[in-house]
């Protein structure tokens, strides 16, 4: 099995989407520039994590390619060797971006897209733009950043009714959609005119997700060890699908996620709150390599530890802490 220890690198607080569950229509107070890391900051964190044991990265954010340049650190984190090195990105810009993300050393790929129909989209995500996805997921494959994943969040009443299509989609794109269960993040409140605040009605477990793929296509194939978080699972035609429950299945025991902030924050959970602050270490000169990797290494041996507490009772920034 592939190593758990990933590096989740949210390079951007800003996004060209809103969608609902994830930041308030009026936007969210954004990180001012001078105190978001630099590209060469950045690296430094990522070789730091590589001595502490760290083969893979993740790019995330907010929205990384709304960040100016992304390639350039692509080609700085792809040059440190690591054994994967993908991008989770909600695939508006991607049709202009993968070519030169690929040239640059990208492996591949995930895109969030909660829908298929453009009149839903515009209400999920509220903006225009859904033609541009597409476009970006043929892209992504034309440049051959395989395998492309696709992140479904599955929302009773607003889009579970689109599994089935998802299904025909992955089939169809040969693309594996990763059907993920609605968990409390910030853009879920009272001031959420189209949802309101999270509570469980919202959630579709996994399980009952998986029982109506396999009602409509027939049986679902466990492909054991697949890696990461998701349970994957194969149609008798081959199509892969994923299922991400980190509320009726959470994985945290097994999680070896780490999660850099765009101010340089880095938290070993979602829910983590203070995490630890490497921007000042970086900026004040106490950050060398040795010191950079010490840190990393505490916050990794801390999550043996780690209680995240029940989900229900929590928030997250996903905007600012990147999925
Ligand atoms: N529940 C589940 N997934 C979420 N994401 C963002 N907010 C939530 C939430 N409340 C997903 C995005 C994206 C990934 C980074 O995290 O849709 O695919
Ligand atoms: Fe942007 Fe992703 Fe949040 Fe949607 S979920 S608003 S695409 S950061």
């Amino acid at each position: 099995m592939r190593s758990a220890k990933v590096l989740r690198v949210s390079v951007t607080d800003r996004c060209d989407l809103r969608c609902v569950y994830c930041m308030p229509e009026a936007g969210v107070p954004l990180v001012p520039m001078a105190e978001m890391l630099t590209y060469e900051e950045i690296a430094a964190v990522a070789r730091a994590a590589m001595a502490a044991g760290v083969r893979r990265f993740r790019l995330t954010g907010g929205e990384p390619l709304a960040r100016r340049g992304l390639a350039a650190l692509v080609r700085l984190l792809a040059g440190l060797g690591p054994d994967d090195l993908a991008l989770t990105t909600n695939g508006m810009r991607l049709a202009e971006a993968a070519a030169g993300l690929k040239a640059a050393g990208l492996g591949r790929v995930t895109v969030s897209l909660d829908t298929l129909r453009p009149d839903r989209f515009e209400k999920i995500a509220r903006r225009k733009g859904i033609e541009r996805i597409f476009a970006g997921i043929a892209a992504a494959r034309a440049a051959g950043l395989a395998p492309v994943k696709i992140n479904t969040v599955v929302i009773r009443g607003l889009n579970d009714d689109e599994v089935p299509d998802f299904v025909r989609f992955a089939r169809a794109e040969r693309v594996e959609v990763r059907f993920i269960e609605l968990m409390p993040t910030s853009g879920l409140g009272p001031e959420c005119k189209e949802l309101g605040g999270w509570r469980p009605a919202l959630v579709v477990k996994g399980a009952e997700v998986r029982a109506r793929v396999e009602d409509a296509f027939g049986p679902l194939a466990p492909v054991p060890d697949a890696g990461g978080v998701a349970s994957v699972f194969r149609l008798d035609d081959g199509t892969r699908l994923g299922f991400i429950a980190p509320l009726s299945e959470p994985f945290c025991r097994g999680c070896g996620r780490l999660r850099l902030g765009p101010d340089g924050r880095l938290r070993v959970c979602l829910f983590d709150r203070a995490g630890t602050d490497l921007r000042r270490a970086l900026r004040e000169g106490t950050g060398g390599p040795a010191a950079l990797e010490g840190l990393i290494r505490s916050a990794l041996a801390s999550k043996a530890t780690w209680e995240r507490g029940a989900l229900e009772a929590l928030t997250s920034e996903m905007f600012r802490i990147g999925g």
